[in-house]
Parts: structure tokens; C-alpha cells; sequence
């Protein structure tokens, strides 16, 4: 390797100067040591603590964590809407705060809260938007938009007009209306539709595959097991966990012991269990504890239904993580700075 290009590699791992860095090299998004502590009339509340993670260009990446552990605060940083009170974030090298026109242009944020211009139709706000960014004559990539989101009767109905699900829809057409390289989507899928979410994931995927990085939080974690490569976790403002979603799976240890039920589990299992409605999920070290679990269902009388042993999911590594009994390591590359 020349020194030329170590520089440019160097440059490109952690961000620095503008002008240093060809594209392939550097990040799409870079959140570099993020801290952000609101002020509160309790005190001081630390929502971000020191976050460190690269998104590279071309990357469908994840961002999960319970609710509060910080996701829509990134993202508010990473769009300048709000201040980070330690760190930095690049936008493909540009700092979000010291060149936040150039950074924003680059992204397309589709928000987590509804929110809308009562006063404009579906065409008229997006309209209104390319103008914002500075886009003209751009009705052909807004027809484009409003098909693939399912949208093309809505063009001339007011925004109060429209359903929950629809306005999301909207949203999600406001956020690509100047075709950005990265887009940042906080739960598109919160509140939506089946038929909405497959067309959805369809054209965000097509989007991705001509090369549009994108950054999804969602707390549908089939979601995310399914799209995204990369997946960071985050806790009380932390990151827990980033690797491959790959990797991630494989952390996780044994298996699952998946049936239905009627019945009420005996107490030695009802702790371990994760109940939703009829369907059981024990988890199992290995064959020997599998073993175990059936025999005591079978003393206290369970009948089962539809039972498999599967393979841990993303659920189950987010359930591990989450409780800190996941073998799931940070590399050390990704958090060094
Ligand atoms: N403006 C604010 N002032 C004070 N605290 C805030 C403010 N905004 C967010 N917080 C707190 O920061 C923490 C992180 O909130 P955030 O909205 O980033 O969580 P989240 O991971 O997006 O959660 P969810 O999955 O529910 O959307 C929460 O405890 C929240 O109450
Ligand atoms: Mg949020």
C-alpha cells in the first residue's frame, strides 16, 4: 500500500479534515465519542454516553434499543436538530454542526413523531420540500415517489385528510424527495400496514442496492434481522453491542424451545419463559436442558402444541444483550478512536 493511500485510509477510519478523504474511503455517517445530556428540571439527564460508530457508505444498518435508550436523540443530532453536548458527527466528511447545509442535503431523515404542514396537499408538500433543498422541475421523481409508497390517488388530498399510516407514507416520500445518499428512517413502520410495510421495504431496498446508505431504527426486530447487515445496540445512551448481524446471531448460546400452550406454565419455567399469548419461548443451553424443560411440562401436566427447537433469533439476542448475559463483544476497532 502506498503512504498516499494509508493517509486516505487513516483519514477515512476517523474522520478527520475535510479535503483528506475520497469517497469509498470514509464514512457515510460518523458519530465520534456522542454525548448528549439534556437539562431537566430534575437535574441533569444523560441521554447519550460517548458513542462511537461508523456507518459506511452503502451500508443498510440497524440502530435498536429499548424505549428511551437514546436512538431518536442520535438521529436529532445527526440532522441538526439538536446539539451534542460532547463529540462530533460527519456526514460524509462534513461536520453537522460547522457545515450543518451541506450536511443536511446529504441526508433524508424520515422522523419518528408525525409531523406536517396542515395547509398542503400530498404534491403541494413535496413540492414545497424540493424547494427547500433547492431541487426544481422535480414532479417526475415525485410521481416515482408518490407510486411506489402507494400514494398516487392521495397527490391532491390534504394532509389532514389522511390516515395515520398514510401521513407516514408522506413523510417517508418528503425525506427521499432530493434523492439523498443516506437516509435515516426512525420506525417508518411504527403504526403502518402490512401491505405499506412490504412496499416499503421494497423500494427502500432498491434504493439501497443503487447505493443509498440507509440507517433504520425499528423495534421490529424481524425487520432488521432481515435487512440489515450491521446492527449497533444501544442502552441508557450506550452502545452494548455492534457487530454483523451475522455475528450477532451466532453470539447468541443454544437454542429455543418454541410451542403453544393453554396452560399455565409450572413455576420452574414460567420464570425463564417469554410468553406471548398462547406461544412459549423457553431458552435452552444445550439438549440435556431441553430434555429437562419437557420433563417438567410433561410432571405438571402442560400439553403442548406445534412444538420445534429453533435457533436463537435477533429477539433473543436483544433479549441477551439487553440483560447482559450475551457473549456479544464490541470489537475493539469499531470503539477505539
Ligand atoms: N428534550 C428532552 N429533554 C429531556 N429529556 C429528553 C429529551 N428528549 C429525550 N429525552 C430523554 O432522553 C432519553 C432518550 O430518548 P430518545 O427519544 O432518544 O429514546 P429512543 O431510543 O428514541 O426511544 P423510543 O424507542 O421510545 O423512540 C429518554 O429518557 C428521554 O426521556
Ligand atoms: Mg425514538
Amino acid at each position: 500500500m502506498t503512504s498516499d493511500a494509508r493517509v486516505l485510509l487513516g483519514a477515512g477510519r476517523r474522520g478527520a479534515g475535510q479535503g483528506l478523504k475520497i469517497r469509498g474511503f470514509m464514512p457515510a455517517v460518523s458519530f465520534q465519542a456522542v454525548s448528549k445530556t439534556f437539562v431537566t428540571p430534575k437535574g441533569p439527564f444523560q441521554a447519550l454516553n460517548q458513542v462511537n460508530l461508523d456507518i459506511e457508505e452503502g451500508e443498510f444498518f440497524g440502530l435498536l434499543g429499548p424505549n428511551g435508550a437514546g436512538k431518536t436523540t442520535l438521529i436529532s443530532i445527526l440532522a441538526g436538530l439538536a446539539r451534542a453536548t460532547q463529540g462530533r458527527v460527519l456526514v460524509q466528511g462534513s461536520d453537522v454542526q460547522a457545515h450543518f447545509a451541506q450536511a443536511r442535503r446529504k441526508l433524508g431523515v424520515v422522523p419518528q413523531e408525525l409531523v406536517f404542514d396542515p395547509f398542503f396537499n400530498v404534491r403541494e408538500a413535496l413540492r414545497f420540500q424540493s424547494g427547500y433543498f433547492g431541487v426544481k422541475n422535480n414532479d417526475a421523481w415525485i410521481d416515482e415517489l408518490l407510486a411506489n409508497l402507494g400514494l398516487s390517488d392521495k397527490a391532491n388530498a390534504n394532509m389532514r385528510q389522511l390516515s395515520g399510516g398514510m401521513k407516514r407514507r408522506v413523510l417517508v416520500a418528503q425525506a427521499l424527495v432530493h434523492k439523498p445518499p443516506i437516509i435515516v428512517l426512525d420506525e417508518p413502520t411504527a403504526g403502518v400496514d402490512v401491505e405499506l410495510r412490504q412496499t416499503l421495504w421494497h423500494f427502500i431496498a432498491r434504493l439501497n442496492k443503487e447505493g443509498h446508505t440507509v440507517l433504520l431504527t425499528t423495534h421490529y426486530l424481524e425487520e432488521a434481522e432481515a435487512l440489515c447487515g450491521r446492527i449497533a445496540m444501544l442502552k441508557a445512551g450506550r452502545v452494548v453491542a455492534l457487530d454483523r448481524t451475522s455475528e450477532l446471531l451466532k453470539t447468541a448460546s443454544g437454542s429455543v424451545l418454541q410451542f403453544k400452550t393453554d396452560a399455565l406454565l409450572p413455576p420452574a419455567l414460567d420464570h425463564l419463559a417469554r410468553v406471548t399469548g398462547r406461544i412459549v419461548q423457553l431458552p435452552a443451553r444445550d439438549a440435556a436442558e431441553i430434555e429437562n424443560h419437557l420433563a417438567t411440562l410433561r410432571v405438571a401436566g402442560v400439553e403442548v402444541q406445534d412444538m420445534e427447537i429453533r435457533r436463537p433469533d435477533l429477539e433473543d439476542v436483544f433479549l441477551q444483550v439487553m440483560s447482559g448475559t450475551s457473549a456479544s463483544n464490541i470489537p475493539l476497532s469499531e470503539v477505539a478512536l
